[in-house]
């Protein structure tokens, strides 16, 4: 399995390839174990260069025969593909090779799913379906024949023709083997039309297996949305008269942008108000909205090489993010997107894991699908706009767009449009791509005759292979509040370039207040001293809502670091203002809610190392069960109060201002239930008539030591839906007490339904064990060893969704030295499995490295 010496590949060794596709055409006969797949490629030489070496990829492939212009040939034949002498001029390729969909578990090429045939080709699938340049800068028009004995029969781009036992499609658009797909499979439609905004009819189609039909509608309505906010915003037409969609059960990832046929875990499209939380429905919303913005941004204009995938998944992470600003609240989706990257792309950035937005080298280009290259990708792209300005920033994208449509680019491409509109020269801006690591802003002030200066500092502490760092550009929004809690100076952006700067504001009437960072302006990490005073002065006034909510985090943060580490009480000022914001009812519901939120354990323990402390993942536990009774204490009637006025009374509706009560609800329940014991969580689980309430009620119940009863009929409820059940394993170890989590992880490992090929179940298992913070970190080590026991197991069937899970492991240095020792032990087990996948190694090699 293993394959050879693992080699790494580097951006500067970058060449285009030899020849260039002019057509491809594909024929698929299938069968589980042994499906044909017949492929004819025209391929003429490339004038970009005179290597003319014919290398194709193909891994796994037992190749039938081959010929060359008709004339069969005898390639030399490795793993990792084939090398043939071919003409410097052009000629047709044909080649026959069988492949075993039934025996795919890594979920990678073409597979199978629950009788169903299906592909995944990026990054670098489409070479386990036949003999290719599968490389994203090779781009051609595709037509496919697929011949099997199923009612649906799929490919990309329109329908050519069909009929009993076939199906023909063409894909006018060129593209990377990368975006090919093919499904076959007893699939039913939920089908629907769009018009463009020229006038174009685009029939859409949801396809999922029989019985899960009922859970379409939304879906459906997520994707005509984004179908038109990307006509209104950004000038995007939808280009093909079909968009395919297909659900399928075993899926590594979230979905994937295949052109005009995309396909989706089921978990990021299936949805209904019985199986489905609101925050189900807000994710489904923002991937739908994600993979069809792709159409333009990662399909018609692709990237030249991997090392360039935040050139479509971070701009297309921004644009999902302000597709879901304008559907539902703006503050509510900058703070969540804020919350998510300190959870997930801090400490990647700040670990042993740490790499650049668009890294430099990789073994394995599965394990850079990264909440850098993802999220601080998006943020980058956020940061540029606010430095140019909205208007520049449409008139570069739509620059982006012409000048560009139809190629592979890179980085280089996508900054020279902002250059060329604009002017600038974004060669220092150009280091967040290249400069991995999260810049740390220290802040001081000074304060005389009526001028209040700011003065910054910036440094990115050193990460794996970037020992010296640069000066960043930074746009800092600042704005400035008088002592009566006017505003005086409203947001401006301060342009930060140099190692040490400073700003200053004069003719002021008496010393602001500052607020600093607003809207949260770029992915730093900034730190100032200041007191609670001050921030619950900010916490009351502040006219930013995402800087008011940030002066709310920091006092409930340090209230917690001080409580966790054996100095203190929960803080008064903290929860003097969190009663007077509950009671604001001029405040949106979601915006109360994530107010009532406490950083995670894993971000409490990450900080306080950063401050030279050894983090206790039970102190911190017993500080936050602290600060939430506390909390429940301080609001104490109010709970109920608000809890009663915030009861939706419609039929439910999944939008942004019902879930936001309910969020708001489910937050004061698990704080009643402090004061009740489960009394009105246990009513709640009984009247409960949507997901969300009983997935609330049931976690307040756990909590609370009871619910016993309530998740076995959960579970008789629900055993035969998948997602569900995926939330009833999820459930049961997110809400058990530290002592109990892995014991509880450890006999649903031995459940019936832990079906742990399936990655949606293996997640839902060992993705709450790891998020239960105290629980995973139990000193005896017993989580690290049934974490890696199973990736040990999962690893030969799917490296991918095994070396995502390691990640679990990257924090490892920052806890006291008996914990290291267990999980050096652990990380050198799996590195000593024999014929250990290229995916794992690599990332227990980094891991273990730091
Ligand atoms: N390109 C997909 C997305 O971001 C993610 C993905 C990557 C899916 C690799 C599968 C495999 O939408
Ligand atoms: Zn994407």
């Amino acid at each position: 399995m293993r394959d050879a010496a693992p080699e790494t590949v580097y951006l500067k060794d970058y060449k285009p390839f030899g020849y260039v596709v002019d057509s491809v055409h594909l024929t698929f006969d299938l069968a589980p174990h042994a499906t044909r797949v017949t492929s004819r490629i025209a391929f003429s030489p490339n004038p970009e260069t005179t290597d003319r070496t014919f290398f194709l990829h193909g891994e796994k492939l037992k190749l039938i025969r081959a010929t060359i212009d008709g004339a069969e040939i005898a390639p030399q034949v490795t793993p990792e593909g084939l090398t043939a002498t071919a003409p410097d001029a052009p000629f047709v390729w044909e080649a026959e090779v069988e492949i075993d969909p039934a025996g795919n578990t890594a979920l990678e090429g073409l597979y199978m799913s629950n009788g169903m045939y299906c592909t995944q080709c990026e990054a670098e699938g489409f070479r386990k379906i036949t003999y290719y340049p599968d490389r994203p800068d090779v781009m051609s028009t595709f037509t496919v024949r697929i011949n099997g004995d199923l009612p649906v029969l799929l490919s990309n781009g329109n329908p050519k023709g069909q009929g009993a036992g076939w199906a023909e499609w063409h894909d006018p658009w060129p593209k990377p083997a990368y975006l090919f797909a093919l499904v076959a499979g007893d699939l039913v439609a939920t089908e629907d039309t769009f018009t463009t905004v020229s006038g174009q009819p685009v029939a859409l189609k949801l396809w999922v297996r029989p019985g899960d039909e009922h859970k379409t509608a939304f879906g459906m309505e997520a994707l005509k949305k984004s179908m038109k906010w990307d006509e209104d915003s950004y000038g995007r037409e939808y280009d093909l008269k079909v968009f395919n969609i297909v659900a399928v059960d075993d899926f590594n990832m979230g979905a994937m942008e295949n052109k005009g046929l995309n396909i989706f875990n089921s978990s990021c499209v299936l949805a209904s108000p019985d199986t489905s939380t609101d925050m189900n429905f807000e994710r489904i919303e923002a991937i739908i909205a994600h993979e069809y913005f792709h159409n333009w941004t990662g399909d018609r204009i692709t990237c030249r090489d991997w090392f360039q995938l935040c050139l479509k998944e971070g701009l297309t992470v921004f644009r999902d993010s302000q597709f879901t600003a304008d559907m539902r609240s703006a503050p509510v989706k900058r703070i969540h997107d804020v919350i998510d990257l300190r959870t997930r792309q801090f400490p990647e950035d700040n670990g042993p894991l740490s790499h650049p937005v668009r890294p430099e080298s990789f073994q394995e280009i599965n394990n850079f699908y990264t909440a850098t290259v993802y999220e601080k990708g998006a943020e980058v792209i956020g940061m540029l706009k606010r430095l140019v300005g909205d208007a520049a920033y449409a008139e570069a994208l739509d620059l982006y767009f012409a000048r560009h449509d139809g190629q592979a680019c890179t980085i280089e491409d996508w900054l020279k449009v902002f250059e060329d509109v604009t002017g600038r020269d974004l060669t220092q801006f150009k280091r967040w791509y290249s400069q991995s690591g999260t810049p740390r802003v220290k802040v001081t002030e000074d304060w005389a005759e009526g001028t209040y200066t700011l003065n910054f500092e910036q440094t990115t502490l050193p990460t794996p292979g970037q020992p010296e760092k640069l000066p960043q550009v930074l746009p800092i929004a600042v704005g400035l509040i008088g002592p009566n809690g006017d505003e005086l100076q409203e947001t401006t952006v301060l342009e930060m370039t140099e190692a040490k700067q400073s700003f200053s504001f004069d003719g002021l009437p008496a010393r602001p207040v500052p607020s600093i960072l607003r809207g949260f302006s770029a992915p730093v990490i900034l730190e100032r001293e200041s007191t609670n005073t001050e921030r619950a002065f900010l916490l009351a006034h502040d006219t930013d809502p995402f800087n008011r909510w940030e002066a709310g985090r920091a006092l409930a943060q340090d209230t917690l670091l001080q409580m966790a580490t054996g100095a203190g009480e929960p803080d008064a000022d903290y929860l003097d203002g969190l009663r007077s914001l509950m009671r604001d009812d001029t405040l949106d519901p979601a915006y109360r809610a994530l107010m009532l939120g406490l950083p995670g354990q894993a971000e409490l323990a990450g900080l306080l190392a950063d401050r030279g402390i050894t983090p206790d993942p039970m102190a911190i536990w017993q500080a936050v069960e602290h600060l939430r009774d506390a909390q429940a204490q301080a609001l104490g009637p109010l709970l109920e109060e608000l809890y009663e006025a915030n009861q939706v009374t419609d039929p439910y509706r999944p939008d942004a201002e019902q879930s936001g009560k309910r969020a708001l609800a489910g937050a004061l329940l698990r704080l009643i239930t402090r004061r009740d014991g489960g009394a009105r969580a246990s009513a709640l689980y009984t009247a409960a008539d949507n997901m969300t309430l009983a997935l609330t009620a049931l976690s307040c119940l756990l909590q609370a030591g009871q619910g016993e009863a309530e998740l076995a009929a959960f579970y008789d409820r629900w055993k035969d839906d998948r997602l569900v059940i995926d939330k009833w394993f999820m459930l049961q170890i997110a809400e058990a007490t530290p002592e109990r989590a892995v014991s509880v992880a450890q006999a649903l490992t031995e459940h019936p339904d832990f079906n742990w090929k399936n990655p949606n179940r293996f997640r839902a298992l060992f993705g709450a064990l790891t998020a239960n913070h105290a629980g995973f970190h139990d000193a005896t080590g017993a989580g690290y060893q049934l974490l890696a026991d199973w990736l040990i197991r999962l690893d030969p069937l799917n490296p991918q969704t095994t070396a995502r899970m390691c990640t679990a492991f990257q924090t490892w240095k920052r806890y006291d030295p008996a914990r290291q020792a267990k999980i050096a032990v652990e990380l050198d087990r799996i590195a000593a499995t024999p014929d250990l996948s290229r995916d794992t190694s690599e990332m227990i090699s980094r891991i273990r490295g730091a």
